[in-house]
Parts: C-alpha cells; structure tokens; sequence
C-alpha cells in the first residue's frame, strides 16, 4: 500500500504490529469519546476559501522558544515508541532533525536519553511527569541539561493513569504473569516483520530513562506496576515550582484544557501550555482540544506560547489548530504510525505530507505566513 496520508500510515502500522501494540497507540480511555471528538471537531472547522491573493512565496518556518524551526509542528511525547520500531525514538529524533522540528522524548521511552542525545545532532526536548521520587526528577532534568535538551515539556494530566479497554482486551493491561506474557508473545509471533526488526534486532529492550529505578526487571508489567506506583496524584501548583526552580530553560506544562489552569501555569512562570487531554486517553468526555483551546488563548495568549495537540491527522488539521491560537501543534498519533510503518523514512515522509498539506491550505486561504494564520481564515467564525 502506498501511504498518501495519516490515516494510510495508521493502516500500515495496523498490519504492521501485533495487536497490543497498535491498540496501545490508537486506542483512547474507557468509550474513546474523547478520542473521537478530538478528530471529529476539527474535521469539523470549516476554512474559509480566498483566491487570487499572489501566495506564491510561502513560508511555514516558524520560531518556538528561541529556535527557529522549518515548520509550525513538533512531535509529540510517546511512551513506549521504540516499540514501534528498531530503536524507535533514535530513528524519530533523526526525522525530526531532517525536518526541522524539535522531537520530544517521553520520560517513558524505550530508548534513553543518551541513547537518543548519540543519536541527535541537535538539541531535543524532553517530556517529565511528576514522578513521587523528588531525587529521581532532579537526576533526569540533571541528565537534561548535560545532554543538551532544549525545551521540558511537563505532562499534569496524568496524575493517575486513564483506564483504556483495549489494552485489557489486548493482554497489554490486566493479564499478569505468564498467560499474559504468552498472549503478546502470539500476538508478536503473528507479525514476523516485526518481530524480526523490533523482536530481535532491535534488542535490547530496557525501558530507556526508568530503567535504572527497576532493578533489572524489564517486563512490560514491571513497567506499568512501577508507573502506577510513582505517578504521584498528590501533585499541586505549589509543586511545579520546584519544577521552574529545578529547569532554567524554556518549560512547557502540558495536558491543560481549561483557562483558569492555564492563568496558573502563567503564575508559575511557565514559557507556554499545551492544550491537550493527551489524545483522549485519560478523561474521557472531557472538551476536545479544539474546542477548548479558543478561550485558553484569549486567556493567556499574551503571556505565555500556547501550543496545541489532540486528533491531528493532516496538514489542514494543523492549520485549524493555529486558526484557533495555537502557535505550533504537536503531532501524537501521526508519527507513532508512520514510524511503526516505516521507521525513519515513513516519519519523515509523513512530515513531508504535512507540508504539502498546509501549502495547499494557506495558498487556498490566503495566507502566505504562519504568523498571518488567525481566525480570520475560518468560515462562520
Ligand atoms: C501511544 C501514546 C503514548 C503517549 N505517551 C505519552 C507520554 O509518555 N507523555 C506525554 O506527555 N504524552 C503522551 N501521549 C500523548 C501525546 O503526547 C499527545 O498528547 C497525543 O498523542 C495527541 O493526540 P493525537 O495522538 O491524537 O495527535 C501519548 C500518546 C499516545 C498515543
């Protein structure tokens, strides 16, 4: 199959990898009402058509937190990408860097920071959680800032984690032991092309940045016990000030979807927000990010960068996302399934995409900068 699009690269990464693994990355929590909400509504946006407006210079280069970038996209924090494919954030990270847009590596990854640092010629960013163990934050930003990364993206929404049915369908959650252990295994075995590229050339598999805090135990179980045993729920305000006053560099405070929070994350001193109910995967029923980014900006778009994410599957989509305020979109999804599908090359070609997207889109609405995309740019609005 050729990929013309996301939604091919999610058909490719549906063929692609066993059943726990695609289920992780394209399912939502509890009726994914969320998660189809956040596509639903800005499939929903509709643009407004303007002709004969000479947009023949186009230029999507934008600038986020003091580095200018090729385009108005990042990609976004993924636990477990490695998974996807062989060494799977290395090969994301060096996308990126074709690209020009930063890449962020989730505190949850399969391969660590300095694997990924060995693999990058340029700074990237780096996704937290509140982890309970304060010294254990202070190592990693530590490592952070020894390896150059650029930009913290700190992740509130997951206090506690969302429950998603398909993973307990899938043997991924709540199927311990050996029966479990088996079930991926016949999963995996069902996809040779993957089990051969991730299975056993991509070995070993240890759980990136975490690994040193689970004496040796590299189970997929191991993982996800220690993650609901560290994940603090205790985390307030008050505590993202040992945050600002641990990271001197640009801090974005990820998962906020209302404006009163996003006033605090002001208050705080942070750089920029991301509205995001982390692709529908926690709360279910909670606003899409479309819709609640609209007053988060009016809220706070002059104090802090807001950046958006949550159902973008196309270059269009990304356009939508700045018409409402954002200022750059992170992709989730999109990349997770493209590199599942093609590693590196199906990343970079999947940005190439998303270019060409929102070419065709600004020359169609008549903007020939990222920074004349507004609101004006919307029909009925
Ligand atoms: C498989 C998967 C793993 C994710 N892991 C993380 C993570 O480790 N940290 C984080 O802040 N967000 C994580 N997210 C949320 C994404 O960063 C992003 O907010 C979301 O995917 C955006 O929605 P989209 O996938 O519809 O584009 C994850 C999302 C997916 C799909």
């Amino acid at each position: 199959m050729i990929a013309a699009s996301i939604p091919d690269y999610r058909e490719l990464a549906r063929r692609r990898l066993p059943r726990f693994l695609f289920d992780y990355i394209d399912g939502g929590s509890y009726a994914e009402v969320t998660l189809r909400r956040n596509i639903a509504d800005l499939e929903d946006i509709a643009l407004r058509q303007r002709v004969l407006r000479d947009v023949s210079n186009l230029d999507l280069s934008t600038e986020l937190f003091g580095q200018k970038q090729a385009l108005p996209v990042a990609l976004a924090p993924i636990g477990l990408a490695g998974m996807n494919a062989r060494r799977g954030e290395c090969q994301a990270v060096r996308a990126a860097e074709t690209a020009g847009i930063p890449f962020t590596l989730s505190t949850v990854s399969a391969c660590s920071m300095a694997e990924v640092a060995k693999a990058a010629s340029r700074p990237f960013w780096f996704q937290l959680y509140m982890i309970r163990d304060r010294g254990f934050i202070r190592e990693l930003l530590q490592e952070a800032v020894e390896l150059k990364c650029s930009t913290l993206i700190f992740t509130v929404d997951m206090p506690v984690p969302g429950s998603r049915y398909r993973d307990y369908h899938s043997g991924l959650a709540g199927a311990p032991g050996l029966k479990g252990a088996m079930r991926r295994a016949l999963q995996g075995a069902m996809k040779p092309d993957w089990a051969w590229d991730v299975g056993v050339m991509g070995r070993p598999h240890g759980l990136g940045n975490v690994a040193r805090k689970l004496q040796g135990k590299t189970g997929i179980e191991d993982f996800f016990a220690w993650m609901r045993e560290n994940f603090d729920s205790s985390i307030s305000w008050a505590d993202l000030d040992f945050i600002r006053s641990e990271w001197k560099g640009p801090l974005v405070i990820k998962g906020l979807l209302d404006p009163e929070d996003a006033k605090e994350a002001a208050a705080i001193g942070a750089d920029g927000i991301v509205v995001s109910n982390h692709g529908g995967r926690q709360l279910d029923g909670v606003l899409s990010s479309a819709q609640a980014l609209p007053p988060i900006v009016d809220a706070v778009g002059d104090k802090l960068t807001v950046l958006a994410d949550g159902g973008v599957r196309s270059g269009l989509d990304v356009l939508r996302m700045l018409a409402l305020g954002a200022k750059g979109v992170l992709l989730g999804r999109a990349w997770a399934f493209a590199l599942a599908a093609r590693g590196q090359a199906g990343v970079e070609h999947m940005l190439k995409l998303i270019e060409a997207e929102m070419r065709v889109a600004m020359t169609l609405t008549g903007v020939g900068s990222i920074g004349e995309i507004d609101r004006s740019i919307l029909a009925n609005r």
